[in-house]
């Protein structure tokens, strides 16, 4: 096993698209709220915090299906050597600012939009 900590080894850049959430607030709930989803949508009756991905990929199929939507961007945070340990809720949090867990290991990581 490699260390989990290879901070700063990589010339790999990964940096996040993500200001543009940051800039605005609307967190992922916030915008399935805009687009007419229900807190029951993803918390079922009771809402807290130990929901997993399961609730999410009712709605958004599995991991594979949302990397197609991202083929644009490179790497691809949906679709790279990661992709099948990491789950949904590692980046995009319901109620606060999306991160990329690419950073627990890749210090300087750049997720672009190639368009
Ligand atoms: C897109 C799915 C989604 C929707 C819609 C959603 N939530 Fe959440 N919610 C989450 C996730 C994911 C968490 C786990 C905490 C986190 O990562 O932000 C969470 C956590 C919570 C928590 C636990 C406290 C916390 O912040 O961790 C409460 C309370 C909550 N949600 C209430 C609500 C209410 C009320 C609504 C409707 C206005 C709602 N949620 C809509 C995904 C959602
Ligand atoms: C009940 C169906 C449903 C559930 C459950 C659901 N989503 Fe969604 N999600 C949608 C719809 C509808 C949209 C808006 C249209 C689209 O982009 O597909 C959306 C959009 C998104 C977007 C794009 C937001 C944007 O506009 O930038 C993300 C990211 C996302 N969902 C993540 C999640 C995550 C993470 C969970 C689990 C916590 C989740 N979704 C649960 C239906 C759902
Ligand atoms: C490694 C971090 C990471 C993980 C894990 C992750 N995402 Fe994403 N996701 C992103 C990033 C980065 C974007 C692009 C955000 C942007 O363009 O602002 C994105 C975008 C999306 C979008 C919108 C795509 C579009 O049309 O632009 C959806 C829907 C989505 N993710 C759902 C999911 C679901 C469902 C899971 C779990 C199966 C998941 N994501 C796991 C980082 C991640
Ligand atoms: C547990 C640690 C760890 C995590 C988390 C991690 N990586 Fe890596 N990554 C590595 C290692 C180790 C290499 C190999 C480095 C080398 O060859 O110099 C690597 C290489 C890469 C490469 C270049 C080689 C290739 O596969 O094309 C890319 C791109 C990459 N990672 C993207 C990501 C993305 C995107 C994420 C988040 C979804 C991520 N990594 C998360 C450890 C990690």
């Amino acid at each position: 096993m490699f260390c989990t900590k290879l901070v700063a080894v990589f010339a790999v850049s990964v940096t996040l698209a993500m200001a543009s959430l940051a800039e605005t607030h609307a967190y992922t709930a916030d915008k399935h709220k805009a687009a007419g989803l229900q807190c029951a949508d993803c918390h079922g009756d009771a809402p807290k915090s130990n929901i997993n991905q399961t609730a999410c990929l009712k709605c958004h199929d599995s991991m594979q299906a949302v990397a197609k939507r991202t083929a644009d961007m490179s790497p691809n945070p949906h679709d790279n050597h990661r992709a099948s340990v990491t789950a949904c809720l590692q980046c995009h949090h319901g109620h606060k600012r999306d991160e990329v867990s690419c950073t627990e290991c890749h210090f300087d990581v750049e997720l672009k939009r190639n368009k």
